[in-house]
């Protein structure tokens, strides 16, 4: 069937699952999204208007729900190295109920797929009522969330039908991504070769995602390793962390099977007591100014019998080699956008194992595609 968005029937396309189409439209959604908010001519970061002053903003709140929460998290990372804006960032429905004190004038940045996830939604309005610009990052505008937004900044995902969110993520963090370079713009933290250098490393992603895409059979792979564990743990640092978080929710929401995500340095804190080789560890370990870290926290679990797991690069794949049972290896990018590359194999993991697990990869069980009651 062809996507007739008319009718309001959308088909797959001749793939085999919603969820398996919207994986294959990562670059599209990553490259409409970046189009709309980057000048095709001067190359440059072309936000709306906001309704507040970012060169004086002394702090941002930022939340939202499940995965939309992650992208939130690799977000605060942007904005707080970037654009040296402290930031707030809680679940909607904890922040709902915690009642921070808020800053005069302060960014309230939502982030929701649907726009009517109900605390989101419910958090949106009390931070209005405490007088935040409120900044939503939606995929549907025309939502109750678009409707009570100071401003929209839209993704240009497409309409995302696998309740597991997939494309809507990377569009969410290449939104974010843009704002960071703005707000750093604003805060004369950029010069003009490093705000281009960012935003041609944003503009670079949709060819990079194509090459993650061929990686589907590599990934099986690991996922047979997957497949077989009642117990997953996924690592990551710094701000490949929520990343870690984001495969973590996609593997238990469509396959079932218990996944829990740690910052790499926790390991030794405790969840090192859970490891065995029954335990897969995976993690997301592109070469980058943390790898080292990861790296020896790799070894530690190794040492204890666990199954190494990994998303790298070459240089990292170099390193990785005499511990990692099973590698995928990504093109090199930088750490800006790494986040938002390794996000699309993660994801593809939990679609290869809730494939051989056999569970229904669109409508998983007691899941709904928008939370919209409490
Ligand atoms: C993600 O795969 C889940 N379906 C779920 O965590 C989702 O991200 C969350 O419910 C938030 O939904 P929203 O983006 O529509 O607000």
């Amino acid at each position: 069937q062809t996507a007739s968005l008319t009718t309001g029937q959308i088909g797959k396309d001749g793939y085999r699952h919603f969820m398996e189409k919207e994986l294959h439209e990562h670059p599209v959604a990553i490259g409409q999204t970046l189009q709309r908010i980057i000048d095709p001519v001067t190359r440059r970061i072309a936000l709306p208007d906001m309704p507040f002053d970012a060169s004086t903003l002394s702090r941002a709140t930022i939340t939202a729900c499940g995965s939309a929460f992650y992208a939130g998290m690799v977000g605060r990372y942007w904005l707080e190295e970037l654009a040296r804006l402290p930031v707030d960032i809680d679940v909607a429905s904890e922040l709902r109920y915690r009642n921070p004190p808020q800053p005069d004038k302060g960014l309230a940045l939502l982030i929701s797929q649907s726009g009517e996830t109900a605390d989101t939604l419910g958090v949106l309005r009390e931070l209005k009522t405490a007088g935040q610009s409120i900044v939503s990052i939606l995929n549907v505008e025309h939502s109750t969330m678009g409707r009570e937004s100071d401003l929209v900044l839209g993704m240009v995902a497409g309409p995302e039908i696998s309740v597991a969110s997939t494309k809507a993520f990377t569009a969410q963090l290449a939104v974010l991504a843009a704002l960071t370079i703005d707000f750093a713009r604003q805060r004369n933290l950029l010069d003009e070769k490093r705000e281009r250098e960012l935003t041609d490393n944003l503009l670079d992603l949709p060819s990079h995602a194509m090459e993650v895409l061929g990686l589907f059979d590599q990934i099986r792979t690991m996922a047979r390793v997957i497949a077989q564990a009642r117990d997953v743990l996924y690592l990551g640092r710094g701000i490949c962390m929520p990343v870690a978080q984001e495969g973590a929710l996609k593997l238990k929401e469509i396959s079932y099977i218990h996944a829990e995500a740690y910052a790499a340095g926790e390991l030794k804190h405790g969840p090192i007591s859970l490891i065995d080789p029954s335990v897969p560890v995976v993690a997301i370990a592109p070469s980058t100014i943390l790898f080292d870290k990861t790296l020896s926290n790799l070894q530690e679990a190794r040492a204890r019998g666990g199954r190494i797991l990994v998303f790298t690069d070459e240089k990292g794949a170099e390193r990785l080699k005499d511990i990692a049972e099973h590698m995928v290896i990504l093109p090199d990018v930088s750490a800006f956008v790494a986040p938002i590359l390794y996000t699309i194999p993660v994801q593809i993991l939990a679609y290869e194992v809730a494939l051989l697990k056999g569970t229904d990869v669109d409508q998983p069980r007691n899941l709904a595609k928008s939370v919209t009651v409490e």
